[in-house]
């Protein structure tokens, strides 16, 4: 596995024949990796020989009053749990090297305006912004995406589409802690009391779902849910059920998907869920 701190040296290196012809698959993190980021790494490498992994803690995408200072960066822990995967190439850049004179760009606007763009503004602008430039730099055959983050996952693949890149954008199913907790480099913020707690997020989910299979009428339950999670000492920002395509309201069941944003004890937890 080899180690890029450069984007001058991963240009020369991708330039050397050999990398030209291969199937690179390209899996961008922010590091702090967990099982949900290495599940990615697998899938890339159950379809390409050549997985690129970035680990970069993007500035774009953390609004002023967010944690970009104190989240979690772990290269030398992060390094050794990919050298156990089939990753070739890891690009760990710094922020000048990654951000100076970088092209911006424009997350789509109903996509990013909706959910976690109503209390994160520019912060998807920040996401395609370093994912774009990702792109440049490794030009993919394939990218994989968690569908943890379900709003970014659409943002990029219309990005991708509106763009006409050639790179396949793959959405890899959640992965959970045995409570059912999504795994997230910010679950490291709770305390394990904290941690049992938020598992709820999950269960809310799924009973929320048995109630709209079951035909309940959706505000009512979707309010019932709300409510619970906040007795449970949840600041809820956001529940809501949308089309799982476009991410427009929808009460059609065959096509929902179910997502939440809350904070408990600060640290800001988002989950989803398709019907
Ligand atoms: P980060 O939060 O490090 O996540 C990197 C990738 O791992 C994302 O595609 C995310 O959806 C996926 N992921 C995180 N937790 C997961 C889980 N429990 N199961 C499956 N996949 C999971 O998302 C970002 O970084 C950044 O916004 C980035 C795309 C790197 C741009 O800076």
């Amino acid at each position: 596995m080899i180690l890029i701190s450069d984007q001058k040296d991963l240009t020369n290196f991708l330039n050397e024949k050999p990398f030209k012809s291969t199937k690179l698959t390209l899996v961008p993190t922010m590091g702090n990796l967990h099982e949900g980021h290495l599940k990615l790494v697998e899938q890339a490498g159950s379809v390409s020989n050549f997985v690129c992994v970035s680990i970069f803690v993007n500035p774009l995408q953390f609004g002023p009053e967010e944690d970009f200072s104190s989240y979690p960066r772990t290269l030398s822990e992060d390094l050794s749990k990919l050298e156990k995967t089939n990753c070739s190439l890891v690009f760990a850049p710094k922020v000048d090297d990654m951000t100076f004179g970088i092209k911006q760009q424009k997350a789509d606007p109903f996509l990013s305006s909706i959910m976690c763009g109503k209390t994160r503004h520019n912060h998807f602008d920040g996401v395609v912004t370093i994912v774009n430039r990702l792109f440049e730099l490794f030009q993919p055959k394939i990218t994989f995406f968690g569908e943890k983050d379900y709003q970014q996952l659409m943002i990029i693949k219309e990005f991708v589409e509106r763009k006409k890149l050639k790179i396949a954008v793959e959405g890899v199913a959640t992965e959970r802690e045995l409570s059912g907790l999504a795994k997230s480099s910010r679950n490291s913020y709770l305390s394990g009391e904290e941690k049992k707690k938020a598992a709820l997020i999950h269960k809310t989910l799924i009973n929320l779902k048995q109630l709209l299979l079951d035909f309940n009428g959706i505000d009512s339950v979707i309010q019932q849910a709300k409510e619970s999670l906040e007795k449970n000492d949840f600041n809820v920002e956001y529940l809501e059920a949308r089309d799982r395509y476009t991410l427009k309201e929808s009460s059609d069941p065959n096509n929902i998907i179910l997502l939440c944003a809350a904070t408990l004890n600060k640290v800001r937890l988002i989950d989803n869920l398709k019907l």
